[in-house]
């Protein structure tokens, strides 16, 4: 394939490529690793861009490859222009961009404004600098309260676990700064104009790299009040208020700083594209998505229901009401490298805490894995037929279950550490995958990988499923092949009248997707059978599965 003839004749039309994308999530040290030093790199994922095409997916997200020492993960950048020297070099970041897009795959990378990694240059120039210095209010330090500073200048908690100030010890005022993270993440203070020019630079600097688009970490907590007396937070970002009135998370005025990027992504020809990652209620979380801010914001609906007919029309119908309201397009999401798998989320019972079932090591209560996997592909085929674009995270096409099991002492979130070890983290979904069914790290390198890989992951992977009828990669496949190919208007209308388990929608042009969550089969509506999460034994859809249906015969 060349560049010449994946071209869209209308170059209007190009501006418009992520409305309905499926975008893949690459977490970079966890995907492929080139040279075998158990770290996953971008040559890795050169390597791989031949199975990413043959997926069909439209574009990949970069979580963060940025230098970094880890502390979270690489979402603790100490450079926002470069590449880790452990995951490779700006050339090579520039020859995956061109193998992508040779195969008509869009790049989109991470972005972390609200703080930097604290080996981040300016962070260590704030610590050599004196109190109120102009090196300090890139960042967010005060005096501590009560006698000799030793409190907290407030109450607010990491989202980590335990405070988010650190003490500064052998500092001229034993200074604290702030961090909503871990504390080798200082948050920047966005009321500094260099700190805003300075990112203006950075989405220049890969925009003119060839990056199509921008994840945006935390985007709802860049902007603060910091006026005194420093006002208590709600906790985290849950129960926000509506009014903007929290002093951390969803103030109005971060809507002024999504505002000038977007002039910057629109300097671009075609405009650059943004998602915002905003735990906003869902009414102000689609402020970020206007079209004259970041186009969308991640929708984490799909993550927090269980599986059932109504919870999935409900979200849906609210979802899609949403970004009609903005003229943003929907995003969708089941699984992300923040959350637990959705095949082991839905193999549990209802409303099992996922916290406590990581830390019994995935043992209380007992995954049922035939029914986690069953139920998994059909909310997959169910999200992959909605109005919207679709983001997958590398490893939910091979159906991975959470490897609830590490051991403990591999663990690397810094959730493990912060909690004082209460809180396992979310290692259990970042773990390399499986290309092939044997070898030290099953094909992810040479070597052995940077987290364990489970016995079972030999037979999910790539190569045990590689042209395996109705595995769940070829499951994938298939549905992107025909997503592409029935994806119209992003219009959808629900077709009633079957049982209340059951939900049918149709999409224009004569594309069904009919999903049974309940437990009996249920007759099969009218239609030609395009694809189906399971097989279809005598003509019923089966239960927990999902049926595309067409008016026409392939
Ligand atoms: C959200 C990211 O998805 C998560 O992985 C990270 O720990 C936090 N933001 C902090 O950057």
């Amino acid at each position: 394939m060349t560049d010449q003839l994946l071209a869209p004749a209308d170059a209007s039309l190009d501006a418009t490529w992520w409305r309905q994308a499926c975008v893949y999530q690459i977490y970079p040290r966890s995907f492929a690793d080139s040279n075998s030093d158990g770290l996953g790199d971008i040559a890795g994922v050169t390597s791989r861009m031949g199975y990413l095409a043959a997926l069909g997916v439209d574009a990949i997200w970069l979580s963060p490859f940025y230098p970094s020492a880890l502390a979270d993960g690489g979402y603790d950048v100490a450079d926002y222009r470069n590449v880790d020297p452990q995951l490779g070099t700006l050339d090579d970041f520039d020859a995956m961009v061109a193998a992508a897009h040779n195969a008509g795959i869009k790049v989109i990378v991470d972005i972390v404004p609200n703080h930097t990694s604290d080996l981040h240059g300016w962070f260590q120039e704030a610590l050599a600098s004196e109190p109120g210095s102009a090196a300090r209010n890139r960042y967010i330090f005060r005096d501590g309260k009560g006698p000799d500073g030793a409190e907290p200048p407030a109450d607010w908690v990491s989202h980590f676990g335990g405070s988010a100030w650190t003490r500064l010890q052998g500092d001229p005022n034993e200074q604290w700064y702030l961090h909503l993270f871990a504390r080798e993440q200082p948050d920047l203070n966005w009321d500094n104009r260099e700190v805003r020019d300075d990112f203006l630079t950075t989405i220049r600097f890969w925009s003119d790299r060839g990056v199509d688009g921008f994840r945006v970490d935390v985007a709802h907590a860049l902007a603060k009040d910091l006026s005194e007396p420093l006002r208590s937070s709600v906790s985290l970002d849950s129960n926000l208020p509506l009014d903007g009135s929290d002093p951390l998370y969803d103030r109005d005025e971060v809507h002024e700083i999504y505002a000038q990027w977007r002039e910057v992504f629109n300097s671009y020809d075609p405009p650059r594209t943004a998602v915002a990652e905003a735990w906003a209620p869902a009414e102000r979380r689609m402020l970020y998505a206007r079209p004259t801010e970041l186009g969308q914001a991640f929708n984490f609906d799909l993550v927090t229901i269980g599986f059932g007919a109504d919870a999935f029309r409900t979200v849906i119908t609210t979802c899609l009401d949403e970004a009609e309201l903005t003229g943003a397009s929907s995003t969708w999401v089941l699984s992300n490298h923040d959350i637990v798998r959705h095949a082991s989320r839905f193999g549990l019972p209802a409303g099992t805490d996922l916290g406590a079932w990581l830390m019994s090591g995935g043992t209380s209560p007992t995954l049922d894995e035939e029914k986690g996997l069953r139920r998994a592909r059909a909310a997959s085929l169910l999200m992959l037929a909605l109005p919207g674009s679709a983001y997958l995270y590398q490893g939910e096409e091979l159906g991975l279950f959470e490897v609830a099991d590490l051991p403990l002492e591999a663990l690397q979130d810094p959730i493990w550490e912060r909690t004082g070890n209460e809180k396992k983290g979310r290692d259990g979904c970042r773990v390399p995958l499986p290309w092939s069914d044997s070898g030290d790290s099953l094909g992810f390198g040479t070597g052995s990988s940077w987290l364990p890989q489970p016995e079972s992951y030999a037979q999910a992977s790539v190569a045990a499923q590689d042209g395996r009828a109705n595995s769940t990669l070829e499951l994938y496949r298939e549905a992107l092949r025909l997503r592409r190919q029935l994806q119209s208007a992003e219009e959808l209308v629900w077709v009633g009248g079957e049982e209340p388990q059951v939900l049918h929608f149709a999409r224009p042009g004569g594309w069904q997707s009919v999903t049974n969550f309940g437990t009996k089969p249920v007759p099969m509506p009218p239609g030609v059978i395009r694809l189906s999460s399971s097989p279809i034994v005598d003509g019923t859809l089966p239960a927990e599965t999902t049926v595309w249906l067409t008016d026409w015969p392939a």
